[in-house]
């Protein structure tokens, strides 16, 4: 077989947070990493952010604003691109691969949907780097989740580790990959990340999250109402599985003041995550590193150690960057897809056989 050399590849990343792009430089032969280079946050404005929220649940072909809105985004992206190279001294020429991830306006695995916005072919011709998106289809034709996507990436990154170790990433919707001996993988949506929080600030403070995790650790939590959200069916369902942002609905917690809300919220996020681990874990982890906006959540990460009993710690402690981490990933997979490789596993949508996916646009090159 050929042998393939390592090239850069830069991964594009926009979350359920819908909080703006991560970029990040990887340098891979798709099955190791060989270096990791910048990254970088391109932030939305809030009136873009607005136009994506007012996008989820919304049909499933791009018509009229979809349409629009996934150009507006494209070209964020590309602007994204050019800021990261920029900043990191690459040209277009070093890049052998941009991984597109583009937004999820919808997910509904159930019944074998997933809708990302984003056009690779538009990205390719602004930027003249080739490039991969689509990553979740071939995935759900192959009767898997489409999702989580990233954790044959952290299976890479998290090669020296010991086992077994839990992979937690807090976005808007939580994940976690358990590894265990012998490169042993499972992985699966956990229930809600920061969206809800986010959304409560949003809607009861003005603000876009609850920095720190200091309104919350001023609130009450509702045993009641929280006792009521952990009946949602998601939590007994067994894994492989995934979720939409907006899965849970959480009118029930409209009567409470702006931080039990908060402190409620974040509970969930806490709660469900312990409740994952002891309902499906194949073994216990004593390690949690957490990965994702969700850890600069102080009273989040409280109250998961809290509720774990093991030590959670950051991604940073071994070295790697939380804030990157999902853009990396999508570098790592585009490079998988340019050879062909495997994707996702059964054990990490529940496909029926390794998949490879994902959909290649060519760059025109000068
Ligand atoms: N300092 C902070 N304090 C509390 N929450 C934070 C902080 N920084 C980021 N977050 C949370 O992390 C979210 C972004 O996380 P991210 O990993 O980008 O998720 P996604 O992949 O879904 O976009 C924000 O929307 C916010 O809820
Ligand atoms: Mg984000």
């Amino acid at each position: 077989m050929e042998k393939f050399e390592a090239v850069w590849a830069l991964g594009l990343m926009s979350g359920t947070s819908m909080d703006g792009i991560d970029a990040a430089l990887v340098r891979t032969d798709g099955e190791r990493i060989a270096e990791i280079g910048s990254v970088h946050m391109k932030a939305y404005a809030p009136a873009f952010r607005k136009k994506l929220k007012g996008l989820l649940g919304a049909a499933t072909e791009p018509p009229g604003a979809l349409a629009e809105i996934s150009r507006e985004l494209t070209e964020l992206h590309a602007e994204a691109v050019q800021e990261l190279l920029a900043a990191s001294g690459f040209s277009a020429r070093d890049i052998a691969v941009l991984g597109f991830h583009g937004q999820t306006v919808w997910h509904a695995p159930e019944k074998r949907k997933t809708l990302q916005i984003g056009d690779g072919e538009l990205l390719a011709k602004r930027t003249g780097i080739d490039v991969v998106n689509d990553f979740r289809s071939a995935d759900l034709a192959g009767g898997g989740e489409g999702a989580p996507l990233a954790p044959l990436y952290h299976l890479a990154r998290a090669e020296s580790l010991a086992r077994p170790v839990a992979i937690l990433n807090l976005g808007g919707v939580a994940n976690v990959t358990w590894i265990g001996e012998g490169n042993a993988l499972l992985a699966f949506d956990t229930g809600p990340g920061n969206a809800l929080l986010d959304d409560w600030m949003a809607a009861r403070t003005g603000e876009t999250l609850d920095r720190d995790g200091r309104l919350a650790r001023q609130g009450k939590i509702d045993a009641a109402l929280l006792a009521e959200l952990m009946q949602h069916p998601y939590f007994r369902q067994r894994p492989p599985k995934s979720l939409d942002r907006n899965a849970f609905a959480v009118d029930s917690l409209s009567g409470l003041a702006p931080a039990d809300g908060a402190a409620t919220l974040t509970a969930f996020t806490a709660a469900s995550v312990a409740l994952a681990s002891e309902r499906h874990f194949p073994s216990p982890v004593e390690r949690w590193l957490v990965t994702g906006g969700g850890r600069h959540n102080r009273t989040l990460m409280a109250a998961l150690r809290d509720r774990l009993k093991a030590e959670v710690v950051p991604v940073e402690l071994v070295g790697w960057d939380g804030d990157a981490l999902e853009g990396e990933a999508f570098a790592f997979l585009a490079v998988r897809a340019l050879r062909g490789l495997a994707l996702t596993l059964p054990t990490t949508t529940g496909v029926v056989r390794p998949t490879p996916g994902g959909v290649l646009y060519k760059a025109k090159k000068a």
